[in-house]
C-alpha cells in the first residue's frame, strides 16, 4: 500500500505559515494535516476557518482537515468552502456520525474520515467503514503536538485493517496521528497504517525533507 506523509502544521511557525507549508511540500509531503480545535472537545484552541481559507488560496496542496470539535456537522460546510480536501471528525463528537458524513458528501471530491480517540475501541467505527474514505487512529490524546506515541494503539490498527479486509476494502487508508517519527513509524506501518501524520518530528527537524524521507522509508 502506498505510504503518504502528512506533516501537521500545528507544529509550524505561524508567523510564516505559507512558507512553512511550501517548505514541507518541496520536501515531499503528500498531504498537509490541518488541526482544528474548539477548546471544548479538546482543551486547546488553534487554527480555524480563516487560516485555512488564506493558506489554501496562497499555497495549493491537499488539505487534510482534522476536526477536534464538539459539533462537526455544523462546520463541515465552511471548512469545505475554505479549501478542505479531506475532512475527518471524531466518532466521540456530538451528533449522528452518519449525518456528519452526509454533510461531507455534499461537497464533491472531499474525502470523509472518521477519527478514534485512544480510549475508543476499533469496533466503534466498524458500522461506519462502508460510509467513509479513511479512518484516523489517534496515537496520543488529541489536543497537543509533541506528545509520546502510544504503542498500545497498534492492535487497534490491526483490528481495523482486518475488518476492512473482511468487508472487501483491504486498501482503505488508515491514518495515524500523534508521536509519529522514524522510530515509531515502522510500528504503525507494520500494524497496517499507511497515512502518517507528523508534527514535531517534521517541523522540529532542521532538515524537513530528510525527516519526511526518513518517515517514508521507515520499516
Ligand atoms: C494532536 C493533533 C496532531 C498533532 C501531532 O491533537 O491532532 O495532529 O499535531 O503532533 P505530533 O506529531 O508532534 O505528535
Ligand atoms: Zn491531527
Amino acid at each position: 500500500m502506498e505510504i503518504k506523509i502528512a506533516p501537521s502544521i500545528l507544529s509550524a511557525d505561524f508567523s510564516v505559515f505559507g512558507q512553512e507549508i511550501r517548505e514541507v511540500l518541496a520536501g515531499g509531503a503528500d498531504w498537509i494535516h490541518f488541526d482544528v480545535m474548539d477548546g471544548v472537545f479538546v482543551p486547546n484552541i488553534n487554527l480555524g476557518v480563516s487560516e485555512l481559507k488564506s493558506v489554501a488560496k496562497a499555497v495549493p496542496a491537499f488539505y487534510d482537515v482534522h476536526l477536534m470539535i464538539t459539533d462537526p456537522a455544523r462546520y463541515v460546510g465552511v471548512f469545505a468552502a475554505a479549501g478542505a480536501n479531506a475532512i475527518s471528525f471524531h466518532v466521540e463528537a456530538q451528533g449522528d456520525p452518519r449525518e456528519t458524513i452526509a454533510r461531507i458528501r455534499e461537497h464533491q471530491g472531499v474525502l470523509a474520515g472518521i477519527v478514534l480517540k485512544p480510549a475508543t475501541p476499533a469496533q466503534a467505527v466498524f458500522p461506519l467503514l462502508p460510509l467513509v474514505d479513511f479512518v484516523l487512529v489517534m496515537t496520543v490524546e488529541p489536543g497537543f503536538g509533541g506528545q509520546k506515541f502510544m504503542a498500545d494503539m497498534c492492535p487497534k490498527i490491526e483490528a481495523l485493517r482486518a475488518e476492512m479486509t473482511r468487508i472487501g476494502r483491504p486498501e482503505m487508508p488508515i491514518e495515524v496521528d500523534g508521536g509519529i517519527d522514524a522510530q515509531t513509524a515502522p510500528l504503525v506501518l507494520r500494524a497496517g497504517a499507511n497515512l502518517l501524520v507528523a508534527g514535531s518530528s517534521v517541523f522540529g527537524a532542521k532538515d524537513r525533507a530528510a525527516a519526511i524521507r526518513a518517515l517514508r522509508t521507515a520499516q
